[in-house]
């Protein structure tokens, strides 16, 4: 056992206590966040004449080593410290000597433990933020390759009206960017420094939160509220929605994923390097990659309920029970970087097998209501062109006749104003080409909303 605490103890933590109260076993994946919120805490010492130069040189140096050897393999954590803060200052304070034992002037664990997180936070927020900006790349390619390519647009799964598949994709390109938006607005939010908050009432120190607010580019500055700081995990809360948000994006994609790659559908065909085949079923080839992203929406949404529920009830300031923060947030972020990823590879390379799409659009009667909207141009009220239409969709079925490939004299038989410029207005191409309100799939408004798309990541590239 290392531990930081001991002295009005007269008996040692049972083994099992110990253990179970240990968080080394997950908090080391923030031992960069940990060493850099320490440099930036010397630093501020150093700079308040709180310790001298000579020790906080020492630290600072001490603490670089450390994080070297910590990257390179050479010194490893191990579970016989408390916490990944214990460790650091342990291993500090052997390689330095007493020099060691001053870094933890002027801060608790509390403060340090909020920092690290929200470092770590703010740095996976970029991380998912960078996925989310190459599958919309994947999508615009798709998009741009695909503003004539006609499929059937469904409601309740049935086929409705048709659209492209650029139109398609883009509802997908317009899900990530509000995610993307949302985790702007959470890192804008969150971007406050709680080092310096102490235990819980602040110090007596003299310290300068706003240096190292600065220091760790906290453009927010220092947080105002010392018990607060603490015990505010409101950004991981955020950040855990924002996530699970996105896995229901993802889930939903997923979803038509599958059901497009299905022999029914024929959609598309998910590429050899992101299927998997059967140990029995010789034939099969399984959209696995995309029922697991559907799969692990399960989890991410675990970690959501996982951290309010921890969080409720909590009396100020910090609690033991926030250590609970860590292990399902970190498989909650981990999840969702690798969902990104590997449906952002498999989206790259799957085949759209546009001849079957576009023959799919062109049965299921999709053009009915274009039928209607002829009728209506023609003077018939929309209610009675519903219905003239749909006793004509049942003649189809019934006779297993497209709307198009219906005679003038059959259209007529239900209403004599069709004429020969039916078969234009219910066209496929018509159908989706007539389509121009802002938003919808026509070809010639589907180019301008691309090309905001394009202005867009292009925007982002520059900036990054
Ligand atoms: N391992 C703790 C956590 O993750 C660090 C803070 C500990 N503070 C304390 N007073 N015991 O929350």
């Amino acid at each position: 056992m290392a531990q930081l605490w001991g002295g009005r103890f007269n008996e040692k933590t049972d083994d099992s206590a110990y253990a179970f109260n240990a968080s080394i076993g997950f908090d080391s994946r923030m031992y960069k966040e940990d060493i850099t919120g320490s440099v930036a805490h010397a630093e501020m010492l150093k700079k308040q004449g709180i310790i001298d130069s000579e020790s906080a040189d020492l630290i600072i140096g001490g603490l670089k080593k450390i994080r070297e050897d910590l990257d390179n393999g050479s010194l490893k954590i191990t579970a016989e410290y408390e916490d990944i803060h214990s460790f650091v200052e342990s291993v500090l304070t052997e390689r330095i000597g007493d020099a060691g034992k001053k870094l933890h002037t002027g801060r608790s664990r509390n403060d340090q433990v909020a920092l690290d997180m929200k470092l770590y936070v703010r740095n996976r927020i970029k991380l998912t933020d960078r996925a989310l900006y190459e599958l919309q790349k994947s999508l615009y390619d798709i998009m741009s390759e695909n503003l004539d390519t006609y499929m059937p647009g469904f409601t309740h799964l049935q086929k409705a009206q048709p659209v492209t598949l650029a139109h398609h994709m883009g509802a997908y390109f317009e899900m990530f960017l509000r995610d993307r938006d949302r985790l702007a607005d959470i890192y804008k939010r969150m971007n406050t420094c709680p080092l310096g908050s102490g235990a819980l009432a602040g110090t007596t120190y003299g310290l300068d939160r706003q240096y190292t607010a600065d220091l760790l580019l906290f453009e927010g500055g220092p947080t105002r509220n010392s018990m607060d700081s603490v015990s505010d995990r409101d950004y991981l809360i955020e950040f855990l929605s924002a996530l699970s948000t996105i896995m229901m994006h993802l889930s939903r994609f997923s979803e038509e994923v599958i059901i497009w790659n299905s022999n029914e559908y024929g959609f598309i065909e998910i590429d050899d390097r992101y299927s998997t085949g059967s140990s029995i079923m010789p034939q099969k080839k399984n959209p696995d990659i995309a029922e697991l992203v559907r799969g692990k929406t399960g989890r991410v949404y675990g970690a959501l309920m996982s951290i309010l529920t921890t969080m409720k009830g909590i009396p100020l300031a910090y609690d033991k029970d926030m250590q609970e923060d860590k292990e399902t947030s970190f498989d909650a972020f981990d999840t969702v970087l690798d969902c990104l990823t590997q449906f952002n590879g498999m989206l790259k390379t799957m085949t759209f097998n546009k001849a079957v799409m576009e023959k799919s659009a062109r049965k299921g009667f999709t053009n009915a209501t274009d039928a209607a909207d002829y009728l209506v141009k023609k003077g018939v009220p929309f209610r009675d062109a519903h219905s003239i239409v749909g006793r004509l969709v049942l003649y189809g079925i019934s006779n297993e006749k497209a709307l198009d490939e219906l005679t003038l004299e059959e259209f007529r038989a239900e209403s004599d104003i069709f004429d020969e410029d039916i078969y234009e207005a219910i066209s496929l191409k018509t159908c989706v080409e007539k389509r121009l309100t802002y938003g919808a799939p026509g070809h010639e408004g589907m180019q301008r909303i691309l090309e905001y798309y394009k202005s867009y990541l292009d925007k982002d590239a520059a900036g990054k």
